[in-house]
């Protein structure tokens, strides 16, 4: 184990995702913490994460982790709910800094489900791990969890369309058989499907709930930070920097879609 000794609370917080997702965790970390520095990393060139084996995710996880901790990170954010369940464990080994995954939102949905049937949408990598069958046997009790693996909605965001007729059409495919099963709580089981939210909500109607953890997460960190005593508390406007391992031009285009901010200048890893 590598204790980290770096106690410096203007030092950037490192967050990571398969591709553009994680910056819908982005968005509430940047609300929760208006101070730090933010690093992300979208790793655009080995997208989609949810195709791949635990161990490959588990090489990426590390290779990503590395540079943003060379970069200087004080913390880290898996902003990517199938990197958490193949590598959060190895990255808690590897590194002394704080580490803040996340997890399908199933203890909500539990919680908030009316007609006792839960969807959940996620990558087939988030659904076959094992700490998807955890999360089923410890909060999943008393309710039917009907689960969902969304192939090609992750693309479609890595791609910007959002709101195009093939996505659409797409998500219904996935849609369709879980509101026959009753459901009327769906969780976003991965970091890239809150960019579908509008286009969801106009498939399902209403009267379904949708739940994501970005909020939580955010508010996970702000706890870690604080507990660590890392938490910036001068008074700087925190700063994002970009970074892929994709095509830069590419990647910028999508990001500044999706960010809302046609300054952003994103770099290749
Ligand atoms: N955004 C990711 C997640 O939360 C990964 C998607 C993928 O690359 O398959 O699961």
């Amino acid at each position: 184990m590598e204790a980290n000794t770096l106690i410096d609370p203007s030092a950037p917080v490192g967050v990571f995702d398969s591709g553009v997702g994680g910056l819908s965790v982005l968005r509430h970390i940047r609300q929760a913490l208006p101070r730090e520095d933010i690093l992300y990393v979208a790793d655009s060139a080995h997208a989609p994460y949810g195709s791949k084996t635990p161990q490959q995710i588990q090489a990426r996880a590390l290779a990503l982790a590395e540079f943003l901790a060379g970069q200087g990170a004080k913390a880290l954010v898996i902003a990517c709910n199938t990197a958490t369940a193949a590598a959060a464990p190895l990255l808690r080994e590897r590194y002394g800094m704080p580490i803040v995954g996340m997890e399908p939102a199933v203890k909500p949905a539990v919680a908030a489900t009316r007609s006792g049937v839960v969807g959940v949408l996620a990558t087939s990598g988030t659904l076959q791990s094992a700490r998807f069958a955890a999360l089923l046997e410890n909060y999943g009790r008393g309710v039917r969890v009907v689960t969902q693996a969304a192939h090609g909605l992750v693309e479609s965001v890595e791609r910007g369309e959002v709101d195009t007729p093939q996505t659409r059409a797409l998500l219904w495919q996935y849609l369709e058989p879980l509101l026959q099963e009753g459901a009327d709580t769906l969780v976003l089981g991965c970091t890239h499907y809150p960019f579908l939210r509008r286009l969801i909500q106009s498939l399902v109607g209403e009267g379904m709930t949708l739940i994501d953890t970005g909020a939580a997460v955010a508010r996970q960190l702000h706890r870690r930070l604080e507990a660590a005593g890392l938490l910036r508390q001068d008074t700087h406007a925190g700063v994002e920097h970009f970074w892929t391992s994709g095509d830069a031009a590419t990647v910028q285009r999508i990001i500044r879609r999706l960010w809302e901010d046609e300054k952003i200048e994103v770099h290749r890893l």
